[in-house]
């Protein structure tokens, strides 16, 4: 029997990740804790929240800036990443989420390093400040407001640090223009934004895996 395309890449994802990444109880349980509370089932693959952890990590970076908190699970991938004095700030729009993430945070032994703040991004980004910078930022909130996300990530993160944005890739929806649906015209007009702009150099890789076909968007600040 040969399975459906999305299932394939499910089994793969789970084949690779039997070998490469091992069992975290503390991730394990905020997945748990974040669907017994009811959060949607939306973070990061554990071979995506992998690769964050890898790229802080190759970089020694210690300064990252989140933008989409959810119950914490990128974010503890994230700050399980970090060095001694390094910190997370994650900006959270629900109030249920934000106190599902702080737990789970702190379950994970990592509240010290996290700061997550409640209220639309859009609100708490201007009273982030650059001084001292961000070395990554990770936006993964709302789509429709992906380019004035990416635009205070540009003010926040330094030169030479890096910019990703989440689920650009939509099972291919960006690319059928035919469909125009608000979260789709939200990675349009960052591409569009991108295409002219002199700050950043940009790409997408395309992700398959158990969270479907998507992608992530990698912007170096120039
Ligand atoms: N990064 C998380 C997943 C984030 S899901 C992980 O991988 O674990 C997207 C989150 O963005 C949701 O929790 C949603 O409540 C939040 N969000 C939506 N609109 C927002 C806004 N305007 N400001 C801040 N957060 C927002
Ligand atoms: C959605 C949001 C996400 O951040 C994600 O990773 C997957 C789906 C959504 O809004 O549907
Ligand atoms: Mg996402």
């Amino acid at each position: 029997m040969t399975s459906a395309p999305e299932e394939l890449w499910a089994i793969s994802d789970a084949y690779h990740n039997r070998h490469l990444i091992a069992p975290n109880a503390a991730l394990d349980a905020a997945l748990a804790a974040s669907n017994a509370a009811g959060l949607p089932e939306i973070a990061v693959s554990a071979a995506q929240g992998k690769y964050l952890n890898l790229l802080v990590r190759s970089h020694k970076w210690a300064r990252v800036l989140e933008v989409g908190t959810l119950g914490g699970y990128s974010a503890i991938w994230i700050a399980s990443a970090l060095p001694e004095d390094g910190r997370l700030v994650t900006l959270e729009l629900s109030d249920k989420h934000a106190e599902v993430a702080r737990k789970n945070v702190a379950n994970a032994g990592y509240a010290d390093k996290v700061e997550v703040i409640t209220g639309p991004a859009l609100e708490s980004l201007p009273k982030l400040s650059p001084d001292p910078p961000f070395d990554l930022a990770f936006i993964d909130a709302d789509k429709e407001n992906n380019l004035e996300y990416f635009e205070h990530a540009k003010r926040l993160v330094r030169p030479g640090g890096v910019i990703i944005v989440d689920n650009v890739g939509r099972q291919g929806q960006i690319a059928r223009e035919e469909i125009q649906e608000s979260r789709v015209e939200g990675v349009r007009r960052l591409l569009r934004a991108l295409q002219h702009d002199p700050s950043v150099d940009c790409t997408t890789i395309h992700t398959v895996g158990d969270k479907g076909f998507d992608g992530f968007l990698y912007a170096l600040r120039l």
